[in-house]
């Protein structure tokens, strides 16, 4: 869910509605807003199903003025998306109005008590639960709004990021943070609240990141004040924001999601500019220079990620026993927090995560921290929580992305990894210099030759006329290539809805060799590396057997050519590099069946950019 505040001296309802545009990639399943009128009195709440248009559509007969206002948009975890549940929720007398990201697991006990004292809830929602309790605490203990937001929080089990309002008070607005994110933005006699700084960067580069069991009490014409919940006066760390504006906008692109695939020759650049050294051949990754005992001593590297990140993470695992000799495991964050790990103080744990909020992965984070282990994180939002919360790391750098199926994050994360691979294989010796070099120098081109994949879009455009009625697809890999061909199945499947399974080409005559028929297109990632001989074999397979095949082969392929239905060309590079370069037209594919489909790709169904539930 996304969280938007405004309070200053210009009109809050443009604010919040541009800002719940900004976040609507967090979830997009209904919108709502609460102003207090520009007369003071009157506390409006405006909520409606569905996208932040549909909630401007409702709103446009309706008094939105007010200079201060919470605004929220939604990704239900407990009750359906419709209007009432939908966000800010008012108290029992309408007095306050609260918008939450996050979940409260003893809903239903404090709900069971405060039926029990008469009161009666509107909606299916944990959150109403909240502002429902801090109204009966200010009624039965006669204190402020700052001080029941506080009583509260002592009383509520689980995540939370809140924000509330309350009519008659048009000066302060209430917020705090435990395991979900909220920023603070500072201006002129004016204050934005958000759940990241995308809404907030248009008006200031000042910014406060809200830390876990911290209550910020922002108030017209007063400095910001934060209390923790034991009631400690905290102060605040203002910081400064790097991004820019130009990178929110879609620049000519009709979708972010394509905007963010032709950006990788030069997001790749930026993750890489400064870390490799132009004239000579070496990497400084300093995250690991600074803790090169850490990584050279390591007994085991485990990796934990979710989503597209575990992908990168299995490529990651590859990298890092093929050139450190250093055993890593790789885990689903949410298994892994959960089934009792064995991790050892010498072991490091990587977290990787784009939005650095993904609550499973902050929370594999603190468990393996509770073990004493060196945590290292991979994020890309700079100050995110998984960000803070790691003893050290090394950010990605491919600016926002705001397409909810991650691309160049995910090229990103596969280039960290390949950097501190290096980077450890070189401090440990277990690389021989020319080795090295030569893979540097490879990464080194890895921009230019995504320059050049790019030209097939048109091609794959083509193609994907074909294959967009397909009910299911495979899609296969081997060694490198097998964690992008698991990338490339996961595209298509959350942006046009058609299923579809990766897995390791070799693997397929276990199993999904049943489902091979005339219908079925199969991905198959064949470029010119070790075990090409073997993939081939393997598209011989699915050829007897008349599955259609499209092919993913290196520049001036002749063998598969004769085989496959399709083939799509990329240019050559070292092994273990192939995944980035072959992720590039898987991403395309599935971006073009989508748009054919006309599927909502910035926002597929159900789905979410971050996923700060567990
Ligand atoms: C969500 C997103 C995925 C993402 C995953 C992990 O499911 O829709 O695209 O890969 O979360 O997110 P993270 O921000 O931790 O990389």
């Amino acid at each position: 869910c996304g969280i938007v505040g405004y309070i200053g001296t210009r009109d809050a309802y443009p604010i919040l509605i541009k800002g719940l545009h900004r976040l609507e990639y967090r979830g997009y399943d209904s919108a709502g807003l609460a102003l207090i009128a520009a007369d003071n009195k009157t506390l409006n709440v405006y909520k409606s199903r569905g996208k932040v248009a549909d909630l401007e559509r409702f709103a446009q007969s309706k008094d939105v003025t007010g200079f201060i206002g919470i605004a929220h948009t939604r990704w239900a975890t407990h009750g359906e998306p419709n209007d009432v549940n939908a966000h800010p929720h008012y108290s029992q007398s309408e007095n306050l109005a609260l918008i939450h990201n996050g979940i409260i697991e003893n809903y239903s006990t404090i709900r069971t008590e405060l039926e029990s004292k008469g009161y009666t809830f509107r909606s299916n929602t944990d959150t109403e639960v909240i502002v429902y309790l801090v109204e009966y605490i200010q009624q039965t203990n006669h204190v402020d709004l700052c001080t029941a937001v506080q009583l509260t929080l002592h009383q509520i089990v689980g995540a939370y990021a809140i924000a509330v309002i309350e009519k008659g008070n048009p000066n302060c607005i209430i917020a705090a943070r435990k395991s979900s994110p909220l920023v603070i933005g500072i201006g002129d006699n004016e204050f934005f609240l958000a759940s990241d700084a995308t809404p907030i960067i248009e008006y200031t580069d000042k910014v406060v990141y809200l830390n876990d069991e911290e209550i910020a009490k922002i108030e017209r014409d007063k400095p910001l004040k934060i209390i923790n919940l034991k009631n400690v006066i905290i102060t605040p760390q203002i910081k400064k924001l790097a991004m820019n504006l130009s990178q929110l906008e879609k620049g000519g692109y009709p979708h972010f999601m394509l905007k963010e695939i032709y950006e990788q020759p030069k997001t790749l650049l930026d993750c890489i500019r400064g870390r490799i050294n132009v004239e000579g051949n070496n990497i400084v990754l300093s995250g690991v220079i600074d803790n090169r005992d850490k990584f050279v001593r390591a007994s085991r590297i485990i990796i934990v990620a979710c989503g597209t990140s575990w992908h990168a993470a299995l490529i990651g695992e590859y990298l890092i026993e093929d050139w450190c000799r250093i055993p890593v495991e790789v885990e689903y964050a949410s298994e892994f927090r959960y089934r009792n790990p064995v991790i050892h103080a010498d072991d490091v744990v990587i977290a990787i995560s784009q939005s650095g909020e993904t609550a499973d992965t902050l929370a594999a984070v603190e468990l393996a921290k509770s073990k004493g282990a060196f945590i290292y994180g991979i994020c890309n939002v700079i100050g995110s929580s998984i960000a803070r919360a790691t003893h050290s790391g090394s950010y990605i750098h491919v600016g926002p992305e705001i397409g909810v199926a991650s691309t160049k994050a995910f090229t990103g994360q596969v280039t960290v990894l390949s950097m501190l691979a290096l980077t450890i294989a070189k401090e440990k010796g277990s690389i021989p210099h020319k080795k090295y070099e030569e893979k540097v120098q490879a990464l080194k081109n890895i921009p230019a030759l995504l320059t050049e994949v790019l030209k097939q879009s048109d091609k794959i455009k083509e193609l994907s006329k074909i294959f967009t009625y397909a009910h299911n697809f495979i899609y296969l890999g081997r060694g490198y290539n097998y964690p992008a061909a698991l990338e490339g199945a996961l595209k298509l499947k959350e942006i046009s809805y058609i299923h579809a399974e990766g897995y390791p080409a070799a693997e397929m005559k276990h199993g999904p060799i049943a489902l091979i028929d005339t219908e079925m297109p199969v991905v198959v990632i064949a470029t010119a590396d070790r075990i090409y001989e073997k993939t081939i074999s393997n598209i011989q397979e699915i050829k007897a057997r008349k599955g259609k095949i499209i092919a993913i082969v290196t520049e001036g392929d002749t063998v598969v050519k004769d085989i496959a239905d399709v083939c799509i060309e990329v240019p050559k590079t070292i092994e273990e590099f192939e995944p980035i370069v072959s992720s590039i037209p898987l991403q395309l594919l599935a971006y073009f069946i989508a748009v054919n489909k006309g599927r909502d790709v910035d926002q597929p169904r159900n789905l979410a950019k971050s996923v700060t539930v567990e």
